[in-house]
């Protein structure tokens, strides 16, 4: 979406992130200011998923603040002197990851920085059309995230990362000032294909 969008979307969006990730709205004014400077990252790219009539287009929806958000996304490119980088490269170096393989992960990846929809929402598709429409476009070879740990992996963000083939790179790893445990996943770009639905393969 453009630059505008987002920053027309903004508060919507991180008000979104809290509410669907169950944190305190205290933290509010700073991950605004997080997010904002997110956008300043290279090959920053965003998506939303906007509710609206079918009479309305969606990019119109985009730009109509009437129109709720109920899905937000966004990526940027991996540089090693992001504070994310430096974290995974020195957990990746206490695990022994063998350099090369270091090097193949860390080299040319994109950071699937953060994936949220409205709990109203959950379950109808929207995040993994979202995260594939996100990834479709992008030039890197690799793409990584991190997740909060939960058990038995057993909530709709570890199902949907499994589901699309990412795979561990880090597990019940701390980054420095946060004390709980976080995965850090991995997928090659592109994304295998969705598997084919009952509605594709019958004539
Ligand atoms: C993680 C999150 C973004 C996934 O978005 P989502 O829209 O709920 O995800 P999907 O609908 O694509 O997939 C979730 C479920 O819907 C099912 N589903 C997918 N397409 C479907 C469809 N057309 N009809 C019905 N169900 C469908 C999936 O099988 C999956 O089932 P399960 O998770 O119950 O096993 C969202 O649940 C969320 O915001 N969670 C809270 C915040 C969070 O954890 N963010 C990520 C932090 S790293």
């Amino acid at each position: 979406m453009p630059d505008s969008a987002f920053r027309l979307r903004l508060h919507e969006a991180v008000s979104l992130y809290i509410y669907a990730m169950g944190y305190d709205p205290a933290i509010t004014d700073g991950r605004l200011r997080a997010w904002a400077n997110h956008r300043l990252e290279p090959k920053f790219t965003a998506v939303a998923a906007i509710q609206h009539q079918e009479s309305v287009t969606p990019e119109e929806a985009l730009l109509d603040t009437d129109c709720s958000l109920v899905g937000i996304a966004y990526c940027h490119q991996g540089r090693p002197e992001q504070w994310w980088h430096t974290q995974v490269r020195a957990g990746m170096a206490a695990l022994q990851w063998p350099l090369a393989d270091r090097r193949a992960v860390l080299s040319n990846y994109t950071e699937l920085a953060e994936i949220h929809v409205h709990p109203d929402h959950q379950g109808a598709g929207i995040g993994e059309q979202m995260l594939r429409t996100l990834l479709a476009g992008r030039t890197e070879d690799h793409v990584l995230l991190s997740t909060p740990e939960v058990a038995h992996e057993n909530n709709r963000a570890w199902s949907l990362y499994r589901r699309v083939g990412f795979t561990d790179v880090l597990r019940n790893f701390e980054f420095a000032g946060d004390s709980r445990p976080f995965a850090v996943l991995g997928a090659k770009l592109p994304l295998d294909s969705p598997p084919p639905t009952s509605s594709d393969t019958s004539r």
